[in-house]
């Protein structure tokens, strides 16, 4: 048997022995994917025979999130499969990919409604179950997770993302490769991850999807690149560079990106696909002259695989042979690409073998846990002591969002169905009994109201159309529209208590909604059981306990807002809120004029129907000699937290640092450590938190990473406004 056919060879041997035997062609067919969906299945037939294809992607267009119906695909791609692997000369697999981004078919809360959960233990789960629903259906490569640090909520594209916090996102980005790859990707329902989008997108200017962001290199290393770093450590097998320029350098051709960083800096050793014609559009950046010049550029900055813009699979040829790429530099892309395909056992099994997929799919133990997922990335934000309603109260239904089911499964959704999915109304009927509802469907005068006033609450469902998320579907303002606004006045009017349900995917401005309601409850988009697990969480069934993922703003005009900043020098009225006003003669100088400094509510904030105290906040020494710290000791710190309400429930302890004097700017507050523990009522538990080397250090403008003696400031609570405070030192 050939080498690399044995399945017991080390996979490094397989690589360099098949890499040996493979042509000029058979190696530039490794570097191309290509949509499957919309190809004439003929050619494609006779690429895979010739082995001129690495892979494909199961869609029809670039907004692959979108398109449902991924069947026909998968069925041609069995076909071509079985043409590579038995027809063509060498037997490569080709590998299928497919955007499986928060569920296949069980669909699971939208990334950052997942982030609310602050659960990497659910997160991991809902990825294990997505990635065994996609293998059941021949997809072996999923584009996700998404981790880019978004701190935009104009930009579509947050609700993919884990959101404003490098540690946060970065501790989810590790939860999310585990769950995709396992520990072995060659196990069967295990998918290939795909960290994306490398790096910079969701520093998109404004929010508008694809333009172009400014990130100094301090800013990447400390904020951006925290949650790719952390991918990779977990593993991550395959990387998608994002379509945006930073400075001017599109990040398509940017091998300093690509290679200096990604690989050198980060240790990434898996291959690098480019997003959906990232490479083609160099040439509408200006920076290449026509698809060939697209191709070099960004073969040369270290993009392996091109997805469907096909300038490698036209122009590679002549450029190895014209020397404007080397033969080394191809021979490491295909290696890289071999590596991971074999690492994910495609060449021990490279067919679908589901003969009925649909059998594997919305498993009822997958259905309830994407309940309780739903529910725990909940988040309340009010609540002045209507909730938790007792079953059987009358209540009053309206809203847009009611009946909704499409919307509650979000955009990147595409093998999700809104037939499988409850709407509010369904599940409030069922729940609460429909003799005990009384809906108002729409806002007209008199009837709404006498609906209202012989109901015991009004509870109102709005939030937003999943035609807002998602690619390219950024919007300029996220307020709250009039309309949906008018819906929670008029429930006020009626005297009754409101409670707000809010189902969204990225924090809209809701300062009014939260004015004229009692309670207001987000419950975002949150798949496939957001509705029965939002009514279960309004009667307390469920305790909330989610915790924003993203700063809620006040007002779209104070995005960018965020809680991790660097001081102001004047201290003006800040996110804090706490800082004395800078008066300058009779002037007091401000952030805005017309409006506080403070959001809404900020990262970290969620309510519960209990209350938790958190009490000796201490440390084990107060200070750690900076050598001592670079061998690895670090502070212990320790907080106990005290149940003193009526409801057994999780909280999530949050652990902040602030660096007292460094030699840059350093952030006001920056998280370094999370639990959620659960806490029976009138109970105590102690939480602790490890501040390391890592955690304490920042890369400088050398890039170096470091600690800087001195103090540090550690803040453990329930939000990034946490009071209760220490001292560290550095010595
Ligand atoms: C474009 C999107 O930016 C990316 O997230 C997605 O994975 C690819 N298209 C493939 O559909």
């Amino acid at each position: 048997m050939e080498l690399y056919k044995d399945k017991n060879a080390p996979i490094d041997a397989r690589v360099e022995d098949l890499l040996s035997k493979m042509t000029l062609e058979e190696k530039i067919g490794q570097t191309v994917q290509m949509p499957l969906g919309r190809m004439d299945f003929e050619k494609v037939k006779q690429l895979a025979r010739d082995g001129q294809i690495g892979a494909f992607i199961y869609a029809f267009t670039a907004l692959a999130g979108e398109e449902g119906d991924s069947s026909l695909a998968i069925e041609k791609a069995n076909t071509v499969q079985k043409i590579a692997v038995e027809d063509s000369r060498l037997g490569i697999p080709i590998i299928n990919g497919r955007d499986v981004i928060h569920g296949y078919r069980t669909i699971f809360p939208t990334p950052l409604a997942q982030a609310a959960s602050w659960d990497g233990a659910l997160v991991e789960k809902g990825c294990e179950i997505m990635a065994r629903e996609a293998y059941s259906t021949g997809v072996h490569w999923t584009f996700a997770p998404m981790v880019d640090l978004s701190r935009d909520p104009r930009w579509s594209r947050i609700s993919e993302s884990y959101g404003e916090d490098p540690y946060l996102a970065g501790e989810l980005a590790k939860a999310s490769v585990h769950g995709i790859q396992g520990d072995d990707m060659s196990q069967k329902g295990k998918l290939v991850a795909c960290a994306k989008h490398y790096i910079g997108y969701g520093a998109a200017e404004g929010g508008r999807d694809y333009c172009k962001s400014e990130i100094s290199d301090y800013t990447m290393r400390n904020f951006y690149l925290t949650s790719f770093k952390k991918a990779v450590e977990a593993g991550v097998s395959t990387v998608m560079n994002s379509f945006n320029e930073i400075s001017g350098q599109p990040v398509a051709s940017s091998s300093y990106l690509l290679r200096d960083v990604l690989r050198d800096e980060l240790g990434f050793n898996g291959y690098v696909v480019s997003d959906w014609g990232s490479v083609e559009q160099l040439e509408n950046f200006g920076v290449a002259e026509d698809r060939k010049e697209c191709a070099e550029l960004a073969f040369n900055a270290g993009v392996d695989m091109d997805m469907c813009s096909d300038c490698y699979f036209e122009h590679l040829k002549s450029l190895i042979e014209e020397g404007k790429v080397s033969m080394e530099t191809l021979d490491a892309s295909v290696r890289n690409i071999l590596t991971i395909k074999f690492k994910a056992g495609l060449f021990e099994h490279p067919y679908l073998e589901e003969t009925n997929p649909d059998e594997k799919m919305l498993l009822a133990e997958d259905v309830a846990f994407a309940e309780k997922f739903a529910a725990e990335c909940a988040v309340l934000l009010k609540n002045d002591g209507v909730l938790p309603l007792q079953k059987g109260t009358a209540v009053a239904l309206t809203g847009d969002m009611l009946e909704a089911k499409r919307d509650l499964i979000c955009s990147w959704s595409a093998d999700g169905r809104a037939e499988d999915t409850q709407s509010f109304l369904e599940a409030m009927y069922e729940y609460n009994g429909k003799e005990n509802c009384r809906i108002s469907r729409h806002m007209n005068g008199l009837n709404a109201q006498s609906i209202f006033t012989t109901s015991d609450v009004v509870v109102v469902a709005i939030g937003e159309s999943w035609m807002v998320t998602g690619e390219a579907n950024s919007i300029a303002s996220i307020d709250v529209t009039d309309h949906r606004l008018e819906y929670v006045k008029r429930a006020k009017m009626s005297g009754k208590k409101v409670i707000t349900v809010i189902f969204a995917a990225k924090p809209l401005a809701i300062a009014d909604v939260v004015q004229y309601s009692d309670a207001v409850l987000y419950a975002w988009h949150g798949g496939t059981r957001t509705a029965m697990a939002t009514v279960k969480l309004l009667f307390g069934e469920y305790i909330p306990c989610g915790k924003m993922p993203s700063t809620m703003p006040r007002h779209t005009g104070q995005i960018p807002i965020y809680y991790n900043f660097n001081e102001n020098p004047r201290l003006i009225d800040d996110y804090y809120g706490n800082k004395p006003k800078f008066m300058i003669g009779a002037r007091t100088l401000t952030s805005y004029h017309d409006i506080s400094g403070t959001p809404l509510y900020p990262f970290g904030y969620g309510l519960s129907y209990t209350t938790f105290n958190y009490s000796d906040v201490r440390t084990d020494k107060g200070e750690i000699s900076l050598a001592d710290l670079e061998n690895g000791e670090s502070f212990t710190i320790r907080a106990k937290i005290k149940n003193v309400g009526d409801y057994n429930g999780n909280e999530i302890a949050q652990c902040y640092i602030a660096d007292v004097k460094a030699s840059m700017c350093r952030p006001t507050r920056e998280l370094r450590g999370f639990k959620k523990v659960y806490i029976q009522k009138g109970e105590s538990v102690e939480v602790e938190f490890k501040l390391g080397f890592e955690e304490l250090g920042f890369y400088r403008r050398d890039g170096k990473f470091a600690v800087e003696k001195g103090e540090f400031e550690v803040y453990v609570g329930k939000d990034c406004y946490a009071e209760d405070k220490l001292i560290i030192k550095v010595i």
